[in-house]
């Protein structure tokens, strides 16, 4: 496995393997692997002649500095599990390399970043619009792959990627959970015991309204009863619990399951701060 930390290294070892046709495949990640990263490193692997896994705190998307300060770094743990899954390369940049001037660039992704995430972090989408474009560009990668837990994240790079004209295909692999059903997450590490079992209540409260959904509850008593298991709960507090369409991530208001358009895929999203770590999750139906 061998380390770059440079743009200009990237295309010198990288540009060999385009110029003979064999496919890159990007896995874009800020670290703190967990086995939801390994396993699209694993997808990577089956899929693409050569696997690329690019670490970096990206500074751009937090929009609360203690955030990105607590943001958890392993560096040397995650590059032995790199290692150990046969990675060809691993994409290592500081700052400076990849902001050698402040971006001044603004994307705007219209409405698809007006809700959910994009309406409680502002900017927050701008910045990975910006870093992975980057990322595009150094790589060149065929092939990059992206975890469903950030739905919005793939909506937002979906478009970008559209948009922009970026030749390369995205992968979206399934959320890996926990035994229990917690989504794997780099934050999960901060989690004190007791605000891991309280994390739980993100995963349950999505399968308890996917079920009560299908039996024919309306959307309207359910939004009351996912705020109240929310609220029964110590240093928990609720952010958002919304049903969108999976692809437009546009929010269902319809109240009755009967109301769905049958062509449509849905899915449950949400976001909530257990402690003072915040975490996302989202369940299709
Ligand atoms: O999903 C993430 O870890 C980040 O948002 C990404 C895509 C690596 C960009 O910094």
């Amino acid at each position: 496995m061998k380390i770059i930390k440079t743009k200009h290294q990237a295309k010198d070892q990288l540009l060999k393997y385009k110029n003979v046709g064999k496919s890159i495949g990007l896995v874009p990640t800020m670290g703190a692997l967990h086995e939801g990263h390994l396993n699209l490193v694993e997808k990577s692997k089956y899929h693409s002649d050569v696997t690329v896994v690019s670490i970096f705190v990206n500074p751009t998307q937090f929009n609360n500095l203690a955030d990105l300060e607590k943001y958890p770094r392993t560096v040397e743990e995650d590059l032995k599990l790199l290692e150990s899954k046969g990675v060809d390369y691993v994409f290592l940049p500081d700052v400076e390399e990849m902001y050698p001037q402040e971006a001044k660039l603004k994307m705007d992704f219209g409405d698809l970043e007006t809700i959910l995430e994009g309406a409680l972090r502002p900017g927050h989408f701008n910045g990975v619009g910006i870093v992975v474009s980057k990322l595009f560009h150094i790589i060149n990668p065929d092939y990059a792959y992206f975890g469903q837990k950030d739905l919005q994240q793939v909506a937002i790079i979906r478009q970008m990627v559209n948009d922009l004209s970026f030749g390369v295909e995205l992968v979206v692999v399934p959320t890996v959970r926990e035994a229990d059903g917690l989504a794997m997450s780099s934050r999960n590490r901060r989690l004190n015991p007791a605000d891991r079992k309280n994390a739980l209540v993100l995963y349950e409260s999505m399968v308890f309204a996917k079920n009560e959904l299908l039996a024919g509850r309306t959307w309207f008593e359910l939004k009351d009863k996912i705020q109240h298991k929310f609220n029964q709960l110590d240093g928990v507090k609720l952010e958002y619990f919304e049903l969108v369409e999976t692809d437009t991530l546009n929010i269902v208001v319809e109240q009755h399951i009967t109301d769905f358009d049958q062509g449509k895929k849905y899915s449950l999203c949400t976001a909530a701060f257990v402690g003072d770590v915040r975490l996302i999750d989202n369940l299709p139906i």
